[in-house]
């Protein structure tokens, strides 16, 4: 019998092991190398990018350096950074400080916009307009502040000049207007000067000629109104408080026409607008004393004022014949007019008032008249 060779353990072969274990250093050998290789590339990305970032920041440096706005990064309202076009505003600021705006800041009419320095003071520096913009993100903030002087003078600038050219344009209205209050006013004067008029004619004469006199000085104190510029005392009013103004002049004028003055103020009383005093309730005024022109006994006016994104809007509804298609297009021009006895200077005094305060002033016919819409910006509203 012979034994089988597969009952016997195979022998150990050591030359059989050290080529398994040459085998497997050479694989770990090549992993390792491509592992190194690829670190060393990973490595080569690393620098490359932190190259690039550091350019970029360079040129993010050179770029806030360069720009005229200033600007200022918060992390929680701390300044982590800032570019030194800020210090023009902001001399004081430095790096690890809180962020405020300086409370001698005067809050413009403009959401954002304030006025810095003072006219009043002598040697100081002019007064300038700035505008603050702030964007938070998280526990970062970004302000950007900027010099708006020069815009809102070239916006002031081209509104006068539009203004002038119109007054250009409305000479020869202007010496109609004055024309026939003048002559008559002659006439009167010319009768006082008249020895043979009995003395209580005479005193009806320069009751007469001190109307016509009175009528003139309206309208050139209405045409200076429209050539002024911008508002300039302003002051923090109760958009409510605008409103009831407006009403509480024009009450009594609608009740004698027995025409109705609905009011739909759904306006928080903490809504604050930055107006001259007077100036926006007469620009309403205006608009009211048109609308009751046009209305008959038992017609009702609507005023609506409501809020939306940081604008007051109001809106001022008759039940009139609607705007005449002949005026439409130049309807906020002076000298505009379709009334034998209005000067067509109140709604133009009214769109000049409204847009001096940064607002809005439109009209369009309805089914069954006009409706006018107004919008100003919002200066505080809790
Ligand atoms: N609600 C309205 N419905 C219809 N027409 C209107 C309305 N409001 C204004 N108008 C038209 O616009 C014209 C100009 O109005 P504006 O207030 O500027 O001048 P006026 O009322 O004619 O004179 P005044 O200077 O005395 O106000 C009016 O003559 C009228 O034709
Ligand atoms: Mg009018």
């Amino acid at each position: 019998m012979t034994k089988t060779a597969s009952t016997v353990p195979p022998a150990a072969n050591p030359s059989l092991d050290a080529k398994h274990l040459e085998e497997a250093f050479a694989i770990f050998y090549s992993e390792s190398q491509k592992l190194e290789a690829q670190q060393t590339a990973l490595q080569d990305k690393i620098n490359q990018l932190s190259t690039e970032l550091q350019k970029s920041n360079q040129r993010l440096a050179i770029l806030l350096n360069a720009i005229p706005a200033g600007v200022i990064l918060l992390e929680n309202n701390i300044v982590l950074l800032h570019n030194p076009a800020v210090l023009q505003f902001l001399p004081h600021l430095s790096q690890g400080q809180s962020f405020e705006l300086p409370s001698e800041w005067q809050a413009s009419i403009a959401p954002g916009e304030y006025l810095i320095g003072s006219n009043e003071e002598r040697n100081s520096k002019p007064q300038k307009t700035v505008q603050v913009i702030r964007i938070d993100e998280g526990i970062r903030s970004y302000i950007q502040i900027q010099d708006i002087t020069a815009n809102i003078s070239l916006h002031q600038q081209t509104q006068r000049e539009n203004r002038l050219t119109a007054m250009g344009k409305m000479a020869a209205g202007i010496a109609h207007q004055f024309r026939t209050p003048l002559a008559t006013a002659l006439l009167y004067s010319s009768h006082l000067c008249d020895d043979e008029v009995a003395p209580e004619m005479g005193k009806e004469f320069a009751q007469r000629l001190r109307k016509q006199l009175l009528d003139l000085e309206k309208l050139s104190q209405d045409m200076l109104r429209f050539i002024s510029n911008r508002p300039n005392k302003t002051i923090l009013t109760s958009a409510k408080q605008i409103i009831d103004e407006a009403q509480a002049s024009i009450q009594a004028l609608f009740e004698s026409k027995a025409v109705g003055l609905e009011m739909h103020c759904d306006v928080p009383s903490t809504t604050m607008l930055l107006v001259e005093p007077k100036s926006i309730p007469n620009a309403l005024v205006a608009i009211l004393e048109n609308a009751l022109a046009v209305s008959n006994a038992k017609d009702k006016v609507t005023l609506c004022a409501t809020v939306e994104t940081k604008k007051l809007i109001i809106s001022i509804e008759d039940q009139g014949p609607g705007i005449s298609s002949t005026i439409i297009d130049s309807l906020f021009e002076p000298f505009s007019t379709t009334s034998a006895n209005g000067t067509g200077l109140g709604l133009s005094i009214a769109k000049n008032t409204i847009e001096a305060h940064r607002g809005t002033i439109a009209v369009e016919n309805t089914k069954h008249g006009a409706i006018f819409s107004i919008t100003l910006p919002i200066a505080q509203a809790a």
